[in-house]
Protein backbone atom coordinates (compact mmCIF):
# COMPACT_ATOMS: atom_id res chain seq x y z
CA UNK A 1 0.00 0.00 0.00
CA UNK A 2 0.98 3.27 -0.81
CA UNK A 3 0.54 5.22 3.18
CA UNK A 4 2.77 7.23 3.93
CA UNK A 5 3.63 5.82 7.22
CA UNK A 6 3.60 2.40 9.53
CA UNK A 7 1.47 -0.29 7.77
CA UNK A 8 -2.01 0.86 7.93
CA UNK A 9 -5.11 -1.15 7.59
CA UNK A 10 -7.51 -0.27 4.36
CA UNK A 11 -9.90 -1.79 2.03
CA UNK A 12 -8.34 -4.47 -0.53
CA UNK A 13 -10.85 -3.71 -3.34
CA UNK A 14 -12.71 -1.13 -5.13
CA UNK A 15 -16.00 -3.55 -4.18
CA UNK A 16 -15.31 -4.27 -1.00
CA UNK A 17 -15.17 -0.13 -0.78
CA UNK A 18 -18.64 0.13 -2.36
CA UNK A 19 -20.15 -2.60 0.10
CA UNK A 20 -18.69 -0.76 3.05
CA UNK A 21 -19.46 2.48 2.80
CA UNK A 22 -23.13 1.96 0.85
CA UNK A 23 -23.40 -0.35 3.52
CA UNK A 24 -22.38 2.90 6.13
CA UNK A 25 -25.40 4.85 4.35
CA UNK A 26 -28.29 1.94 4.25
CA UNK A 27 -29.09 1.37 7.53
CA UNK A 28 -32.45 1.96 9.78
CA UNK A 29 -32.61 5.62 8.37
CA UNK A 30 -33.31 4.33 4.82
CA UNK A 31 -35.82 1.48 5.77
CA UNK A 32 -37.99 2.75 8.55
CA UNK A 33 -37.32 6.96 8.61
CA UNK A 34 -37.35 7.45 4.68
CA UNK A 35 -39.93 5.78 4.16
CA UNK A 36 -42.64 6.96 6.99
CA UNK A 37 -41.46 10.66 6.26
CA UNK A 38 -42.06 10.45 2.51
CA UNK A 39 -45.38 9.30 3.60
CA UNK A 40 -46.03 12.17 5.88
CA UNK A 41 -44.28 15.46 3.87
CA UNK A 42 -45.97 14.63 0.35
CA UNK A 43 -44.77 11.70 -1.40
CA UNK A 44 -43.22 12.35 -4.29
CA UNK A 45 -43.03 16.27 -4.01
CA UNK A 46 -40.78 15.13 -0.78
CA UNK A 47 -38.64 12.92 -2.58
CA UNK A 48 -37.91 15.74 -4.98
CA UNK A 49 -36.71 17.96 -2.45
CA UNK A 50 -34.92 15.04 -0.59
CA UNK A 51 -33.09 14.47 -4.19
CA UNK A 52 -32.05 17.98 -4.65
CA UNK A 53 -30.49 17.70 -1.36
CA UNK A 54 -28.95 15.05 -1.49
CA UNK A 55 -27.16 16.47 -4.72
CA UNK A 56 -26.41 19.99 -3.94
CA UNK A 57 -25.22 19.30 -0.38
CA UNK A 58 -25.15 14.89 0.49
CA UNK A 59 -23.17 14.19 -2.35
CA UNK A 60 -20.35 17.35 -2.23
CA UNK A 61 -20.16 16.75 1.62
CA UNK A 62 -19.49 13.02 1.32
CA UNK A 63 -16.77 13.49 -1.33
CA UNK A 64 -15.51 16.27 0.89
CA UNK A 65 -15.24 13.71 4.04
CA UNK A 66 -13.17 10.89 1.37
CA UNK A 67 -11.09 13.88 0.41
CA UNK A 68 -9.89 14.87 3.90
CA UNK A 69 -9.51 11.52 4.91
CA UNK A 70 -7.80 9.70 1.96
CA UNK A 71 -5.11 12.74 2.03
CA UNK A 72 -4.39 12.81 5.72
CA UNK A 73 -4.81 9.20 5.95
CA UNK A 74 -5.78 9.29 9.58
CA UNK A 75 -8.86 9.01 11.67
CA UNK A 76 -11.92 12.17 11.95
CA UNK A 77 -9.80 14.19 14.60
CA UNK A 78 -6.16 13.06 13.13
CA UNK A 79 -6.89 14.18 9.94
CA UNK A 80 -7.42 17.70 10.90
CA UNK A 81 -4.71 17.93 13.31
CA UNK A 82 -2.93 16.40 10.11
CA UNK A 83 -4.09 18.75 7.17
CA UNK A 84 -4.31 22.21 9.48
CA UNK A 85 -1.65 21.37 12.01
CA UNK A 86 -2.01 24.05 14.99
CA UNK A 87 -5.45 25.28 14.66
CA UNK A 88 -8.67 24.54 16.14
CA UNK A 89 -9.56 22.26 13.37
CA UNK A 90 -9.46 19.18 15.22
CA UNK A 91 -12.53 19.95 16.84
CA UNK A 92 -14.67 19.12 13.97
CA UNK A 93 -12.97 16.19 14.16
CA UNK A 94 -13.89 15.75 17.87
CA UNK A 95 -17.53 16.76 16.95
CA UNK A 96 -17.62 14.40 15.16
CA UNK A 97 -16.71 11.64 17.53
CA UNK A 98 -19.01 12.77 20.14
CA UNK A 99 -21.82 12.57 17.40
CA UNK A 100 -20.38 9.05 16.47
CA UNK A 101 -20.31 7.92 20.34
CA UNK A 102 -24.03 9.17 20.38
CA UNK A 103 -25.17 7.57 17.94
CA UNK A 104 -24.54 4.45 18.43
CA UNK A 105 -25.53 4.15 21.38
CA UNK A 106 -29.46 4.67 20.30
CA UNK A 107 -28.69 3.41 17.37
CA UNK A 108 -27.88 -0.28 19.20
CA UNK A 109 -31.00 0.49 21.04
CA UNK A 110 -33.03 0.42 17.73
CA UNK A 111 -31.03 -2.55 16.11
CA UNK A 112 -31.56 -4.80 19.53
CA UNK A 113 -35.34 -4.36 19.11
CA UNK A 114 -34.96 -5.47 15.60
CA UNK A 115 -32.82 -8.51 16.90
CA UNK A 116 -35.93 -9.24 19.37
CA UNK A 117 -38.11 -9.32 16.10
CA UNK A 118 -36.23 -11.43 14.47
CA UNK A 119 -36.85 -13.62 17.59
CA UNK A 120 -40.84 -12.99 17.66
CA UNK A 121 -40.99 -13.52 13.85
CA UNK A 122 -39.61 -16.77 14.33
CA UNK A 123 -41.68 -17.72 17.40
CA UNK A 124 -44.63 -17.02 16.25
CA UNK A 125 -44.94 -13.90 18.72
CA UNK A 126 -47.04 -11.61 17.16
CA UNK A 127 -49.27 -14.35 15.13
CA UNK A 128 -53.30 -13.92 15.90
CA UNK A 129 -52.79 -10.64 18.04
CA UNK A 130 -54.86 -7.59 17.01
CA UNK A 131 -53.46 -4.21 16.69
CA UNK A 132 -53.85 -2.93 19.76
CA UNK A 133 -51.91 -6.69 21.48
CA UNK A 134 -49.38 -6.06 19.04
CA UNK A 135 -48.53 -2.16 20.02
CA UNK A 136 -48.72 -3.98 23.46
CA UNK A 137 -45.83 -6.08 22.50
CA UNK A 138 -43.58 -3.15 21.15
CA UNK A 139 -44.30 -0.93 24.23
CA UNK A 140 -43.90 -4.03 26.87
CA UNK A 141 -40.73 -4.65 24.81
CA UNK A 142 -39.17 -1.02 25.15
CA UNK A 143 -40.45 -0.85 28.44
CA UNK A 144 -38.29 -4.21 29.54
CA UNK A 145 -35.14 -2.78 31.30
CA UNK A 146 -33.48 -6.21 31.14
CA UNK A 147 -35.14 -7.41 27.15
CA UNK A 148 -33.45 -3.89 26.25
CA UNK A 149 -30.65 -3.97 27.44
CA UNK A 150 -29.85 -7.48 26.45
CA UNK A 151 -30.63 -7.19 22.60
CA UNK A 152 -29.13 -4.05 22.52
CA UNK A 153 -25.87 -5.67 24.06
CA UNK A 154 -26.54 -8.81 21.72
CA UNK A 155 -26.15 -6.28 18.56
CA UNK A 156 -22.92 -4.00 19.84
CA UNK A 157 -20.83 -7.41 20.79
CA UNK A 158 -21.65 -8.57 17.34
CA UNK A 159 -20.56 -5.00 15.67
CA UNK A 160 -17.62 -5.17 18.03
CA UNK A 161 -16.53 -8.95 16.79
CA UNK A 162 -16.55 -7.65 12.80
CA UNK A 163 -14.60 -4.00 14.01
CA UNK A 164 -12.21 -6.63 15.82
CA UNK A 165 -11.07 -8.02 12.78
CA UNK A 166 -9.77 -5.14 11.19
CA UNK A 167 -10.84 -3.32 8.10
CA UNK A 168 -9.52 -5.65 5.34
CA UNK A 169 -10.41 -8.58 7.48
CA UNK A 170 -13.60 -7.51 9.14
CA UNK A 171 -15.45 -4.46 8.19
CA UNK A 172 -14.62 -5.09 4.13
CA UNK A 173 -15.36 -9.04 4.41
CA UNK A 174 -18.43 -8.73 6.32
CA UNK A 175 -20.08 -5.64 3.65
CA UNK A 176 -19.17 -8.24 0.62
CA UNK A 177 -21.30 -10.97 2.71
CA UNK A 178 -23.53 -8.27 4.23
CA UNK A 179 -24.82 -6.31 1.42
CA UNK A 180 -25.60 -9.04 -0.74
CA UNK A 181 -27.81 -10.78 1.03
CA UNK A 182 -29.47 -7.02 2.29
CA UNK A 183 -29.96 -6.53 -1.65
CA UNK A 184 -31.46 -9.78 -1.84
CA UNK A 185 -33.70 -9.97 0.74
CA UNK A 186 -34.97 -6.52 -0.17
CA UNK A 187 -35.52 -7.11 -3.63
CA UNK A 188 -37.79 -10.23 -2.84
CA UNK A 189 -40.08 -8.25 -0.42
CA UNK A 190 -40.50 -5.55 -3.37
CA UNK A 191 -41.83 -8.16 -5.70
CA UNK A 192 -44.07 -9.98 -2.64
CA UNK A 193 -45.09 -6.32 -1.98
CA UNK A 194 -46.33 -4.87 -5.63
CA UNK A 195 -47.40 -8.26 -6.37
CA UNK A 196 -50.49 -8.21 -3.62
CA UNK A 197 -54.04 -7.17 -4.84
CA UNK A 198 -54.12 -3.75 -4.09
CA UNK A 199 -50.75 -2.49 -3.86
CA UNK A 200 -51.29 0.23 -6.25
CA UNK A 201 -52.89 2.18 -3.43
CA UNK A 202 -49.74 2.28 -1.12
CA UNK A 203 -47.51 3.05 -4.76
CA UNK A 204 -49.57 6.22 -5.29
CA UNK A 205 -49.12 6.92 -1.75
CA UNK A 206 -45.26 6.74 -1.84
CA UNK A 207 -45.20 8.40 -5.77
CA UNK A 208 -47.92 10.51 -6.56
CA UNK A 209 -46.58 14.60 -5.70
CA UNK A 210 -48.81 16.44 -3.20
CA UNK A 211 -47.02 19.47 -3.24
CA UNK A 212 -49.47 21.46 -0.69
CA UNK A 213 -47.60 18.57 1.84
CA UNK A 214 -44.57 20.20 1.17
CA UNK A 215 -43.87 23.03 3.70
CA UNK A 216 -40.82 24.26 5.49
CA UNK A 217 -40.61 21.48 7.35
CA UNK A 218 -40.34 19.11 4.96
CA UNK A 219 -37.37 20.63 3.42
CA UNK A 220 -35.68 20.79 6.70
CA UNK A 221 -36.48 17.01 7.30
CA UNK A 222 -35.23 16.42 4.43
CA UNK A 223 -32.09 17.72 4.46
CA UNK A 224 -31.73 16.33 7.89
CA UNK A 225 -32.24 12.94 6.92
CA UNK A 226 -30.17 13.16 3.80
CA UNK A 227 -27.25 13.66 6.61
CA UNK A 228 -28.08 10.74 8.33
CA UNK A 229 -29.01 8.40 6.12
CA UNK A 230 -25.78 9.11 4.08
CA UNK A 231 -23.79 8.73 6.98
CA UNK A 232 -22.11 12.71 7.13
CA UNK A 233 -20.88 15.16 9.03
CA UNK A 234 -19.58 12.88 12.09
CA UNK A 235 -16.42 11.57 10.74
CA UNK A 236 -17.49 8.11 8.98
CA UNK A 237 -16.77 8.67 5.73
CA UNK A 238 -13.43 10.65 6.66
CA UNK A 239 -12.36 7.40 8.51
CA UNK A 240 -13.74 5.45 5.50
CA UNK A 241 -12.27 7.60 3.38
CA UNK A 242 -8.88 6.88 4.76
CA UNK A 243 -8.69 3.91 4.15
CA UNK A 244 -9.59 3.83 0.55
CA UNK A 245 -6.51 3.18 -1.96
CA UNK A 246 -4.73 5.98 -4.05
CA UNK A 247 -5.47 5.03 -7.37
CA UNK A 248 -9.57 5.03 -6.56
CA UNK A 249 -12.00 7.22 -7.96
CA UNK A 250 -13.33 9.07 -5.33
CA UNK A 251 -16.14 11.20 -7.13
CA UNK A 252 -17.57 8.34 -8.32
CA UNK A 253 -17.42 5.95 -5.17
CA UNK A 254 -19.38 9.42 -3.53
CA UNK A 255 -21.55 9.07 -6.63
CA UNK A 256 -22.28 5.42 -6.62
CA UNK A 257 -22.67 5.11 -2.33
CA UNK A 258 -24.79 8.00 -2.83
CA UNK A 259 -27.35 6.81 -5.62
CA UNK A 260 -27.39 3.23 -4.01
CA UNK A 261 -28.40 4.90 -0.39
CA UNK A 262 -31.46 6.18 -2.22
CA UNK A 263 -32.27 3.37 -4.56
CA UNK A 264 -32.47 1.28 -1.42
CA UNK A 265 -34.51 3.98 0.44
CA UNK A 266 -37.09 4.05 -2.26
CA UNK A 267 -36.81 0.28 -2.46
CA UNK A 268 -37.63 -0.06 1.24
CA UNK A 269 -40.75 2.14 0.62
CA UNK A 270 -42.11 -0.05 -2.23
CA UNK A 271 -41.76 -2.76 0.33
CA UNK A 272 -43.60 -1.26 3.44
CA UNK A 273 -46.42 0.69 1.73
CA UNK A 274 -47.96 -1.17 -0.98
CA UNK A 275 -48.13 -4.13 1.39
CA UNK A 276 -50.04 -1.70 4.91
CA UNK A 277 -52.16 -0.17 1.87
CA UNK A 278 -53.05 -3.79 0.29
CA UNK A 279 -54.26 -4.59 3.90
CA UNK A 280 -55.79 -1.58 4.72
CA UNK A 281 -54.09 -1.09 7.36
CA UNK A 282 -53.69 2.54 8.88
CA UNK A 283 -49.82 3.41 8.42
CA UNK A 284 -48.28 4.33 11.44
CA UNK A 285 -45.58 7.40 12.06
CA UNK A 286 -42.38 6.68 13.17
CA UNK A 287 -40.63 3.29 15.29
CA UNK A 288 -44.36 1.83 15.23
CA UNK A 289 -44.60 1.42 10.96
CA UNK A 290 -42.03 -1.08 11.26
CA UNK A 291 -42.40 -2.53 14.77
CA UNK A 292 -46.51 -2.40 15.04
CA UNK A 293 -48.12 -1.86 11.73
CA UNK A 294 -45.96 -4.75 9.69
CA UNK A 295 -46.38 -7.07 12.23
CA UNK A 296 -49.84 -6.83 11.74
CA UNK A 297 -49.59 -6.98 7.93
CA UNK A 298 -47.35 -9.91 8.15
CA UNK A 299 -50.42 -12.14 10.24
CA UNK A 300 -52.89 -11.27 7.30
CA UNK A 301 -50.52 -11.97 4.33
CA UNK A 302 -50.29 -15.83 3.47
CA UNK A 303 -46.67 -16.93 4.50
CA UNK A 304 -46.85 -14.15 6.90
CA UNK A 305 -44.01 -15.84 9.16
CA UNK A 306 -41.46 -15.87 6.22
CA UNK A 307 -41.85 -12.50 5.37
CA UNK A 308 -41.71 -11.28 8.93
CA UNK A 309 -37.99 -12.76 9.69
CA UNK A 310 -36.89 -11.58 5.94
CA UNK A 311 -38.14 -8.21 7.01
CA UNK A 312 -36.87 -8.18 10.15
CA UNK A 313 -33.39 -9.74 8.98
CA UNK A 314 -33.15 -6.97 6.85
CA UNK A 315 -33.21 -4.30 9.18
CA UNK A 316 -30.65 -5.99 11.35
CA UNK A 317 -28.52 -6.29 8.31
CA UNK A 318 -28.60 -2.47 7.35
CA UNK A 319 -28.10 -1.57 10.82
CA UNK A 320 -24.94 -3.70 11.63
CA UNK A 321 -23.09 -2.54 8.30
CA UNK A 322 -23.77 0.87 9.76
CA UNK A 323 -22.89 0.34 13.05
CA UNK A 324 -19.43 -1.02 12.41
CA UNK A 325 -19.05 2.32 10.32
CA UNK A 326 -19.64 4.42 13.16
CA UNK A 327 -17.59 2.02 16.02
CA UNK A 328 -14.66 2.38 13.48
CA UNK A 329 -15.08 5.98 14.02
CA UNK A 330 -14.30 5.78 17.97
CA UNK A 331 -11.59 2.67 17.30
CA UNK A 332 -9.71 4.52 15.00
CA UNK A 333 -9.09 6.82 16.89
CA UNK A 334 -8.32 5.55 20.17
CA UNK A 335 -5.99 3.21 18.47
CA UNK A 336 -4.22 5.86 16.16
CA UNK A 337 -4.14 8.81 18.64
CA UNK A 338 -4.13 7.53 22.06
CA UNK A 339 -1.90 4.74 20.69
CA UNK A 340 -3.72 1.79 22.09
CA UNK A 341 -3.68 -1.48 20.16
CA UNK A 342 -6.35 -1.89 17.47
CA UNK A 343 -8.02 -5.15 19.49
CA UNK A 344 -7.91 -3.02 23.03
CA UNK A 345 -9.35 -0.22 21.39
CA UNK A 346 -12.16 -2.30 20.11
CA UNK A 347 -13.08 -4.18 22.89
CA UNK A 348 -13.02 -0.93 24.82
CA UNK A 349 -14.80 1.99 22.36
CA UNK A 350 -17.60 -1.60 22.48
CA UNK A 351 -17.92 -1.64 26.05
CA UNK A 352 -17.83 2.35 26.41
CA UNK A 353 -21.18 2.69 23.93
CA UNK A 354 -22.68 -0.35 24.94
CA UNK A 355 -22.86 1.26 28.75
CA UNK A 356 -24.14 4.48 27.11
CA UNK A 357 -26.87 3.02 25.01
CA UNK A 358 -27.84 0.40 28.26
CA UNK A 359 -28.74 4.03 29.93
CA UNK A 360 -30.30 5.23 26.36
CA UNK A 361 -32.10 2.00 26.46
CA UNK A 362 -32.76 1.93 29.76
CA UNK A 363 -34.72 5.83 29.70
CA UNK A 364 -37.45 4.32 28.37
CA UNK A 365 -38.14 1.95 30.79
CA UNK A 366 -38.82 3.24 34.78
CA UNK A 367 -35.47 2.54 35.39
CA UNK A 368 -34.44 5.86 34.09
CA UNK A 369 -37.38 7.41 32.60
CA UNK A 370 -37.61 10.07 35.01
CA UNK A 371 -34.01 11.30 34.34
CA UNK A 372 -34.26 14.43 31.54
CA UNK A 373 -31.22 16.58 30.53
CA UNK A 374 -32.08 19.12 28.97
CA UNK A 375 -31.05 20.76 25.35
CA UNK A 376 -31.32 24.25 24.08
CA UNK A 377 -34.25 24.33 22.09
CA UNK A 378 -36.04 21.47 22.92
CA UNK A 379 -36.58 21.26 26.37
CA UNK A 380 -35.91 18.37 28.85
CA UNK A 381 -35.17 14.97 27.25
CA UNK A 382 -34.79 11.04 28.69
CA UNK A 383 -31.31 9.97 27.51
CA UNK A 384 -32.26 8.31 24.19
CA UNK A 385 -33.87 11.52 22.88
CA UNK A 386 -31.21 13.79 24.12
CA UNK A 387 -28.53 11.33 22.42
CA UNK A 388 -30.96 11.74 19.21
CA UNK A 389 -31.90 15.14 18.95
CA UNK A 390 -28.11 16.29 20.25
CA UNK A 391 -27.07 14.77 16.96
CA UNK A 392 -29.22 14.88 14.65
CA UNK A 393 -29.78 19.26 15.78
CA UNK A 394 -26.94 19.81 16.69
CA UNK A 395 -23.77 17.64 15.88
CA UNK A 396 -24.48 16.35 12.20
CA UNK A 397 -25.22 19.72 10.64
CA UNK A 398 -22.53 21.77 12.31
CA UNK A 399 -20.05 18.90 11.35
CA UNK A 400 -21.32 19.07 7.93
CA UNK A 401 -21.14 22.97 7.77
CA UNK A 402 -17.55 22.54 8.95
CA UNK A 403 -16.47 19.96 6.98
CA UNK A 404 -17.44 21.83 3.40
CA UNK A 405 -15.84 24.69 4.45
CA UNK A 406 -12.36 23.16 5.50
CA UNK A 407 -12.42 22.10 1.68
CA UNK A 408 -14.38 24.51 -0.12
CA UNK A 409 -11.77 27.30 2.24
CA UNK A 410 -9.53 25.99 3.98
CA UNK A 411 -7.50 23.31 2.44
CA UNK A 412 -5.54 24.31 -0.56
CA UNK A 413 -7.48 23.99 -3.71
CA UNK A 414 -4.16 22.02 -5.34
CA UNK A 415 -3.92 19.70 -2.67
CA UNK A 416 -7.95 19.41 -3.44
CA UNK A 417 -7.27 18.94 -6.80
CA UNK A 418 -4.38 16.59 -6.27
CA UNK A 419 -6.33 14.48 -4.07
CA UNK A 420 -9.44 14.07 -5.95
CA UNK A 421 -7.76 13.59 -9.69
CA UNK A 422 -5.37 11.26 -8.32
CA UNK A 423 -2.31 13.38 -8.97
CA UNK A 424 -4.18 14.03 -12.44
CA UNK A 425 -5.06 10.64 -13.56
CA UNK A 426 -8.27 10.98 -13.79
CA UNK A 427 -10.16 13.92 -15.60
CA UNK A 428 -12.19 16.34 -12.89
CA UNK A 429 -14.79 18.37 -15.58
CA UNK A 430 -17.09 18.57 -12.24
CA UNK A 431 -14.30 20.44 -9.89
CA UNK A 432 -15.95 23.58 -10.49
CA UNK A 433 -19.18 22.67 -9.78
CA UNK A 434 -17.77 21.00 -6.49
CA UNK A 435 -16.17 23.54 -5.54
CA UNK A 436 -18.71 26.08 -5.82
CA UNK A 437 -21.51 23.99 -3.55
CA UNK A 438 -18.44 22.52 -1.19
CA UNK A 439 -17.97 26.71 -0.63
CA UNK A 440 -21.22 28.18 -0.62
CA UNK A 441 -24.40 26.09 -1.70
CA UNK A 442 -23.51 23.68 0.87
CA UNK A 443 -22.37 25.72 3.77
CA UNK A 444 -25.68 27.97 3.31
CA UNK A 445 -28.01 25.79 2.87
CA UNK A 446 -27.14 23.63 6.02
CA UNK A 447 -26.97 26.97 8.93
CA UNK A 448 -30.19 28.01 7.35
CA UNK A 449 -31.64 24.64 8.44
CA UNK A 450 -29.21 24.47 11.57
CA UNK A 451 -30.60 27.88 12.55
CA UNK A 452 -34.19 26.94 12.08
CA UNK A 453 -34.20 23.46 13.81
CA UNK A 454 -32.53 24.82 17.10
CA UNK A 455 -34.85 27.67 16.65
CA UNK A 456 -33.18 30.65 16.33
CA UNK A 457 -34.86 32.32 13.72
CA UNK A 458 -38.25 30.36 11.79
CA UNK A 459 -38.85 30.69 7.96
N1 LIG B 1 -26.72 6.09 7.60
C1 LIG B 1 -27.28 5.25 8.63
C2 LIG B 1 -28.76 5.06 8.37
O1 LIG B 1 -29.32 5.62 7.42
O2 LIG B 1 -29.38 4.33 9.15
C3 LIG B 1 -27.05 5.78 10.01
C4 LIG B 1 -25.71 6.35 10.26
C5 LIG B 1 -24.57 5.56 10.07
C6 LIG B 1 -25.57 7.65 10.61
C7 LIG B 1 -23.33 6.10 10.21
C8 LIG B 1 -24.34 8.20 10.79
C9 LIG B 1 -23.23 7.41 10.57
F1 LIG B 1 -22.06 7.92 10.69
Amino acid sequence: MDNNNVQRDGFSSRLGILFAAAGSAIGLGNIWKFPYITGVYGGAAFILVYLLCIALIGLPIMLSEFTIGRRAQKNAIGSFKTLKPNSPWFLTGWMGFIAAFSILSFYGVVAGWTVDYIVKAITGAYVGLDADAIGGLFVGLISNPVMTVVYQLIFMILTGLIVYGGIKDGIEKYSKILMPLLLVIIVILDVRAVTLPGASEGINFLFSPDFSALSAEAVLVALGHAFFSLSLGMGTMITYGSYIGKKEDLGSMALQVTIADTVIALLAGLAIFPAVFAFGVEPAAGPGLVFITLPNVFNQMAGGMIWGVLFFLLLAVAALTSAISILEVVVAYFAEELKMPRHKATILATAAISFVGALAGLSYTSVLGNVLIPLPGFGSLVIFDWLDMLSANYLLPLGGLFISIFVGWIMKKEDVIDEVSNSGAIKISWFGAFMILAKVVAPIMIAIVFLNGIGIFKF
